[in-house]
């Protein structure tokens, strides 16, 4: 063996000894052995296999789900730009091309010497200060051409990432409208208290009378939830934060992380101590690895501070600590229960449902799921009690809402408002320029047309999870929801039939309207995908894709009319335009060329 090969391996065995052996930690591993590596090698696969007692299939199913985990080599410097639409719109794909084309790149491609590899990802959250990359997993944002050329000398130059310029690395927070959440301070410690003195049947009894709802896009009602998660049978149960933040369009909850986290920690154990859970997990999306160092300082403090570990604040047998994982790239992990499967090590594909994690979650035991921004809800809560918190909002939409605002507007950020607000206030407020629609929610949320921007965001009109994309007048919404159709298409995790086939399909067609051979068949066929998508998908992902797509065939439909062909059938196959090399290399034009006939 090779001794670059032999400290390798040493290096692995001590990783793996570092996660106990524990094949529940395998994603975790994969991500560690990739940074000692480069990448997942077949080598790799087999210590990992040998050590661990684990088919070398069960590993390469892992590695090869997630995008951020290479099983081909990748450049020394992986640089990935962040594709969603408002990174379009702020001018990413000529930096794109502009930065392929002085490393003589392609999408993809690794350069000969192994040194950099250039592609696209989807939204890495950054849209209120894009266009945005990855390089490595750390996030640079404000791209422009001249930090584009500087990149390509600093990778050329083999410069570490480290000794990169510091503020490449700055990522902003943007709080544009601070309310009750973002504006208030925060006294460590005093939530528990309050959630001690009322103990966990009162806990459970404000979170009730607050109406407090998930931030996550479901809206499901906190309380019962974790009503349910505590009165299923067993002694074990989990808490998990849901920091996946995967929705194109959001990126509220790298703020809550990035500042508030002391908040979203003690969220999670006011939850804890509400169902009566023993452990944590922070499920961290793998574009914000940057925080994970200020997270784990940020666990060490409260640790230090009682407010986790044994005895906390002093109770006995009030025991609960926190553990962060990182994603590696699959939005559908956000869905809970892939998230749950990604937990295990597994690849992220949502489970069958029922049961549901509140009665067999994480390792089969009851489990809560809930969003950051939900978690900070329940502190609030937990220090000013259901009735005050109920008295915010509408009424079935209590409390504020932290919402991201990006794409032509001014002033981009984070803005929250008392649930209720309406969509032309929050435009007036960012400074949006002509608007001529807003995408609420993200790719999967709602396409409002100016007419709608009365309407007002709350669960009983307009639901969100937290996203707010500006479109003004000089936008083609056609190509807004063809860049969606091609993020569904990426991140469908192939499960089911309906979805796999069906966002494919649909990305196709797309493609093939804005190519300018799409008729009324294809306008037709979009919508019939819609329903079957909708109606037969397994998880929300499947179910949810072609809704911008629906709604901008509603709303704007001129923009996919004047593109179609005024004839009632073009086929996808274009069997002319694909002999026409041949053609012209045997110089051939007569009808019978391709049948091999003479002429
Ligand atoms: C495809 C898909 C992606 C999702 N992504 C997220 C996410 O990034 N963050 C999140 O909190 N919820 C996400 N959800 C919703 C979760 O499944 C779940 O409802 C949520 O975490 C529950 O938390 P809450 O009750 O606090 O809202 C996603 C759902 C689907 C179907
Ligand atoms: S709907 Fe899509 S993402 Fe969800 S399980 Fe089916 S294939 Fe996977």
């Amino acid at each position: 063996m090779e001794h670059a090969d032999a400290e390798r391996e040493k290096a692995l065995i001590a990783i793996i000894e570092a996660n106990a052996r524990d094949p529940k930690r395998l994603l975790q591993i994969l991500w560690q052995a990739q940074d000692v590596c480069d990448w997942i090698s077949p080598q790799v696969v087999a210590v990992l296999g040998r050590e661990m007692g684990l088919p070398p299939a069960r590993i390469e199913a892992v590695a090869e789900f997630y995008a951020f985990l290479y099983t081909r080599p990748r450049g020394k410097y992986r640089i990935l730009f962040s594709d969603n639409i408002t990174d379009r719109m702020a001018g990413s794909i000529a930096l794109f091309e502009h930065m392929a084309k002085r490393l003589k790149l392609r999408p993809g491609q690794v350069s000969d010497d192994g040194l950099v590899s250039i592609d696209l990802t989807s939204c890495t959250g950054m849209c209120d200060q894009g266009p945005a990359i990855l390089v490595n997993n750390r996030a640079i944002t404000r791209m422009t051409p001249r930090r584009v050329d500087e990149i390509c000398e600093l990778v050329r130059g083999r410069v570490p990432l480290a000794d990169w310029p510091a503020d490449y690395f700055k990522v902003e927070d943007n709080i544009r409208r601070a309310d009750m959440l973002l504006g208030s301070a925060w006294v460590p410690g005093d939530a528990l208290q309050a959630a001690i003195a009322r103990g966990p049947q009162g806990m459970l009894a404000e979170l009730k009378r607050a109406n407090l709802r998930g931030r996550g896009g479901a809206g499901f009602t906190t309380g019962v939830k974790s009503e349910a998660c505590r009165n299923a049978p067993g002694d074990v149960r989990y808490i998990v934060c849901n920091a996946d933040e995967g929705e194109p369009g959001t990126f509220k909850d790298r703020v809550l992380l990035q500042s508030f986290a002391g908040r979203v920690f003690e969220g999670m154990t006011v939850a804890a101590y509400t169902v009566g859970a023993c452990k944590g997990f922070l499920y961290l999306r793998a574009e914000y690895r940057y925080l994970l160092g200020a997270l784990e300082v940020q666990l060490a403090l409260m640790r230090a501070q009682k407010l986790l570990g044994t005895d906390i604040c002093g109770v006995p047998g009030f025991n609960f600590d926190i553990e962060i994982h990182l994603g590696a790239g699959a939005y559908v992990c956000g869905e809970e229960s892939a998230l749950i499967e990604s937990l295990e090590g597994k690849p992220g594909r949502p489970r069958i449902r029922p049961p549901f994690p509140v009665t067999s979650g994480y390792d089969g035991k009851p489990t809560v799921v809930n969003n950051v921004e939900t978690l900070c809800k329940t502190l609030e809560v937990a220090i000013n009690g259901g009735a005050w918190y109920e008295g915010l909002g509408t009424k079935q939409s209590t409390g504020t809402k932290i919402i991201s605002v990006a794409g032509d507007c001014e002033r981009p950020g984070l803005y929250e408002y008392p649930f209720g607000v309406r969509v032309a206030k929050v435009l007036e407020d960012c400074g949006a320029r002509n608007p001529i629609a807003v995408q609420v929610s993200g790719a999967s949320g709602i396409c409002l047309s100016e007419r709608e921007f009365g309407r007002r965001i709350a669960f009983e009109d307009v639901p969100s999870a937290g996203a707010f994309m500006v479109f003004g007048k000089t936008r083609d919404m056609f190509e807004v929801a063809r860049n969606f159709a091609h993020f569904f298409a990426h991140e469908s995790c192939g499960f089911c039939t309906p979805c796999r086939v069906g966002t494919a399909l649909v990305a196709n067609l797309m493609d093939k309207i804005a190519a300018g051979r799409g008729t009324q068949y294809e306008m037709n066929e979009l919508l019939r995908l819609h329903q079957v998508m909708r109606t037969s998908s397994h998880c929300g992902l499947g179910q949810t894709a072609c809704n911008a797509i629906f709604d901008t065939l509603q709303k704007f439909r001129p923009s996919y009319e004047r593109r179609l062909k005024a004839v009632d059938f073009e086929p996808a196959f274009d069997l002319d335009a694909a002999l026409a090399k041949t053609r012209e290399l045997t110089g051939r034009d007569d009808a019978n060329a391709h049948l091999g006939v003479e002429a």
